[in-house]
Formats: structure tokens, C-alpha cells, sequence
């Protein structure tokens, strides 16, 4: 018998005591992973803290909504979700029950106490930076204060949160996110993300193997290094010299166990010879790279202030290739930054098909407060962003489903996930992040099996145990 086992065991059998019922946390994520992993340590340090999950928001004492500002649409989301949980409170407050309500992440740390100007059923406002300091600012509030906490906090937020224990990590599956980097030093005109999530910060080699070996111990098989910025990691070994992300990933190669890498998101400009060389020797590395471009006009990448051209952008997708043949690329473009003319989008979509994208995504220009890409003139009338929003789409999807196609008849590798949504189904993700759907006798999850792909859903993969 397992160690957690007997415990559960031991309390089925033991006394029962008469304690106040649990506080519970509902968390609504939005964003990107990093938010996803955030959303989990915080739930983390609140259950260190006594509360317990709940996966609805009708039993909920406490709601986090977990915010993205990347975009007015992610951000504007969040009042709309405001307004319905403020009734909510409303309706508590008469039948005398408590809802506390916490606004945290990117909005939170954009906006800060503008939130409860605009909001104010919002109790708290907590930015990415202090989320180790939420159960001390929940007893803040319970005593009957506003909340709003956004500096970037000097001491190691990651030091501070703790770390989940065994069984939640079983019961969150076989996959998991570890960030090892935070925040962004590029400054892109057109982006939120050096705002909101402060200057560059990498975790040291320790901390994240410890981490790393924690997942792995608990059945984790699995694991994306996550970071907005996450090839300029550069972190503390455990010698006191300085690694790189290559080095780190042939380090967590060796870990029993984790049997698949990834990493997200990555910027041209920080893939180094050493990271490069992963991808060639590492067959725990999987062959997908996520490798955002933006725009394929050399005026607009300059305005962008990327940095780089886009032929440097395909001279590193030659030497990626050259590497790991048969390495899968996905990407992000922004259609209609102020100044894009025809000729400049046309260039992009050039690049599109030079580059053959397994996978894309694809955003119209949204102007973000305090970006310099907000303040330029030459703004792009919304129905030409539509207009070739739609053309880069459909140039994009028939590379996908191109792509898709071309695994049906080959056997490929798939982790196997969770239960498939049909009795009788598994499912699993091959190296490419596809969904592989199994019948269940394929194998168990955890496993990575043969997988002969037969034929193709709209992203997903039938296949039969080869
Ligand atoms: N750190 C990552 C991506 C961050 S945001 C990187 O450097 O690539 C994810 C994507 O959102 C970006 O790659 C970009 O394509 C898009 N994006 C960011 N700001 C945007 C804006 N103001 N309008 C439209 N799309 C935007
Ligand atoms: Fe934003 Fe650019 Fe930093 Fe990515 S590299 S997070 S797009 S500023
Ligand atoms: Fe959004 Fe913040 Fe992530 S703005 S994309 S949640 S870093």
C-alpha cells in the first residue's frame, strides 16, 4: 500500500470532528498557460491555507477570476463576468451567506484599483507578482477591507508558494506546466506583456528540477517549461554558473520518468546554438516548436521592434530543420499593426507559405493602453484587419489540415491522456499536440503507445494500437 493510502485510511477510521465547513475557491482561468499554472499554485497556497477547490461557482465562498490583457476583447471579458457574479453577491448578501470576490493576473495588474472603481462589488485585486501573499490578503478583506496589492514584489514569489501535494498532482493528469521564467524585456510595441508581468525573472536550475522531480515521482510523464520569454531563461545552476535553456532541458532529459519536454513561448532572437542542439540530440524534446513571428514585412517587424528580419526568421527555421527534420512549427501573427499596407501583409502571408505551419495563431492588431503601438497614427480600419484577418486564416487552416492529413497511415508516438468522451475511447496527444482517440484497451494513462493513425477528425487523430 502507497504511503497516502494508509492515511486516507487512517482518517475513513478515525473520530469524527465537528469543524466549520471549509471555505471553497473557485478559480475561472483566462490567458495563456502561464495563467493556467498560476491558477493552480494559487489554488495551491489557499488549500495550504484551509480552503478547498470547487469546480462551480454556486458553492463558492471565494471566486479568483484570473485575467488576460492582451487584448480589449480578453480584458473586457472580465466585467461582463463581473457584472453576472456581482448579482450573485447581491443575492448571498439577503440570505445572509458571503461571496468574497478577487480579481488577479494581467488586468489585475494593469488596471489595479481601477477594477473597483469600475467594480465595486470586487474585493481584491492581487497582480502576478504577490500571489504569495493572497490567504494574508483574504484575512484582510474578511475584516472588511478592499484589497489591492500590484507591486512587483521584491522577495521570490516561487520560494514563497507551495508546492501541491502528491495526490493533486495525480488527479491534474499526466501532463503539467512549470514555469521557469516570468516577464519580458522585449518590448514590443504593440504588447501588454512587459507591463503586466514585469521585467525578466528566471527561477534557478535547483528550484526547477526539484520541481520537475516532484511531477515526475507523482506520475507526471509530461512536462512544458513555460515562460513568456522562455528561451532567454538564463538560470543559476547549482555549481554558480550560468545555464542556458538547452542545458537545462538535456538536464531534465535524465529524470526518470518525464518522458516528454516542451517549452513556450520561445522569440527568435533567443534560440541559441545550445538550444538548437536539444533539439537534435534530445528525443524527449518533441518535434513542435511554437516560434511566434508576427508579421513577415521587414517595415512592419521594425515598427514592431522584434528585432529581426524575416529572413533571419527563416535562416533559424533552416538550421531548426537542419537539426530535427521532422520538427512540426507553429507560430503567432498580428494583421493590420498601424502602417500595414497590402504589399506588407502580402509579405506575410509569403512567409506562411514558405515556413508550412502545422499550427497558428492569429490575432487582429489590438491597441493596448501605455503600448507605443497604440499611440501611432496610420491605424487599420477594422473591416481591413477582417478582411485579412480571413485570408491569413484560411492560408493557415489548409496548412493545418494539410499537416493532419499527412500523419494518417503513419504509426507515431501518443501519451495517453484521460478517457475519451465516447464509453469505450482514450485518449492520447501525439508529439505534435494532436489528440490521438483509442479504443481503451490501447493501453493505460500514462502510457505512451503505437498509434497507426487511420483517419482524421478536425484536428483529431482515430488511430489503432500498431
Ligand atoms: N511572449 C510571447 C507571446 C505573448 S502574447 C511572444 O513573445 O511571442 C501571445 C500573442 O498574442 C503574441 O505572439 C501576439 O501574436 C498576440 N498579441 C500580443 N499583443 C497583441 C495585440 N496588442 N493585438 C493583437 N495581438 C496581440
Ligand atoms: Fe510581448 Fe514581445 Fe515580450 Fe512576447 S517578446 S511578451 S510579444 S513584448
Ligand atoms: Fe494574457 Fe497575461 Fe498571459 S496578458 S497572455 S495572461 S501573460
Amino acid at each position: 500500500m502507497k504511503p497516502d493510502e494508509i492515511l486516507q485510511d487512517r482518517t475513513a477510521t478515525s473520530v469524527p470532528t465537528v469543524a466549520a465547513p471549509a471555505r471553497k475557491v473557485y478559480v475561472k482561468t483566462y490567458g495563456c498557460q502561464m495563467n493556467v499554472y498560476d491558477s493552480q499554485r494559487m489554488t495551491d497556497a489557499l488549500e495550504a491555507d484551509g480552503y478547498v477547490a470547487t469546480p462551480t461557482i454556486d458553492d463558492a465562498d471565494l471566486v479568483l477570476l484570473n485575467t488576460c490583457h492582451i487584448r480589449e476583447k480578453a480584458a473586457e471579458k472580465v466585467y461582463s463576468e463581473l457584472g453576472r457574479i456581482r448579482d450573485m453577491k447581491e443575492e448571498r448578501a439577503e440570505a445572509g451567506r458571503e461571496l468574497v470576490i478577487g480579481v488577479t493576473g494581467c488586468v489585475a495588474q494593469a488596471e489595479g484599483r481601477e477594477i473597483i472603481r469600475r467594480a465595486p462589488a470586487v474585493d481584491l485585486v492581487i497582480g502576478p507578482q504577490t500571489y504569495h501573499r493572497l490567504p494574508e490578503a483574504l484575512k484582510k478583506v474578511r475584516g472588511g477591507g478592499k484589497v489591492v496589492e500590484t507591486d512587483y514584489a521584491l522577495d521570490d514569489k516561487f520560494e514563497h508558494l507551495p508546492q501541491p501535494k502528491r495526490t493533486e498532482i495525480i488527479s491534474r493528469g499526466v501532463t503539467a506546466f512549470l514555469t521557469v521564467q516570468e516577464g519580458c524585456d522585449k518590448f514590443c510595441t504593440f504588447c501588454v506583456v512587459p507591463y503586466t508581468r514585469g521585467s525578466e525573472v528566471s527561477r534557478p536550475v535547483a528550484q526547477i528540477l526539484a520541481e520537475a522531480e516532484r511531477l515526475a515521482e507523482a506520475g507526471v510523464r509530461e512536462v512544458t517549461l513555460l515562460g513568456q520569454n522562455v528561451n532567454a531563461w538564463h538560470g543559476v545552476g547549482p555549481d554558480g554558473s550560468e545555464w542556458g535553456l538547452g542545458r537545462l532541458l538535456f538536464r531534465l532529459a535524465e529524470i526518470p520518468g518525464l518522458a516528454r519536454l516542451r517549452y513556450t513561448t520561445s522569440h527568435p532572437r533567443d534560440m541559441d546554438d545550445e538550444l538548437i542542439a536539444a533539439h537534435r540530440d534530445l528525443a524527449a524534446l518533441m518535434p513542435y516548436l511554437h516560434l511566434p513571428v508576427q508579421s513577415g514585412s521587414d517595415r512592419m517587424l521594425k515598427a514592431m521592434n522584434r528585432k529581426h528580419s524575416a529572413a533571419d526568421y527563416l535562416r533559424l527555421i533552416e538550421r531548426i530543420r537542419n537539426a530535427r527534420p521532422d520538427i512540426a512549427m507553429s507560430g503567432d501573427f498580428i494583421v493590420g499593426f498601424p502602417g500595414e499596407t497590402e504589399a506588407d501583409f502580402e509579405a506575410t502571408m509569403q512567409l506562411v507559405r514558405n515556413v508550412g505551419y502545422a499550427q497558428a495563431f492569429s490575432f487582429k492588431y489590438s491597441p493596448r493602453p501605455g503600448t507605443p503601438g497604440a499611440e501611432l497614427k496610420d491605424q487599420v480600419e477594422e473591416p481591413v484587419k477582417d478582411e485579412r484577418l480571413q485570408r491569413l486564416q484560411g492560408l493557415l487552416m489548409d496548412q493545418q489540415s494539410g499537416f493532419v492529413a499527412s500523419l494518417v497511415g503513419r504509426t507515431i508516438e501518443a501519451l495517453i491522456e484521460k478517457p475519451g468522451r465516447q464509453a469505450g475511447q482514450i485518449v492520447g496527444r501525439s508529439p505534435w499536440l494532436q489528440p490521438v482517440i483509442l479504443d481503451e484497451k490501447a493501453g493505460r494513462i500514462g502510457d505512451i503507445v503505437n498509434a497507426r493513425i487511420m483517419r482524421t477528425g478536425h484536428a483529431s487523430l482515430f488511430a489503432e494500437p500498431a
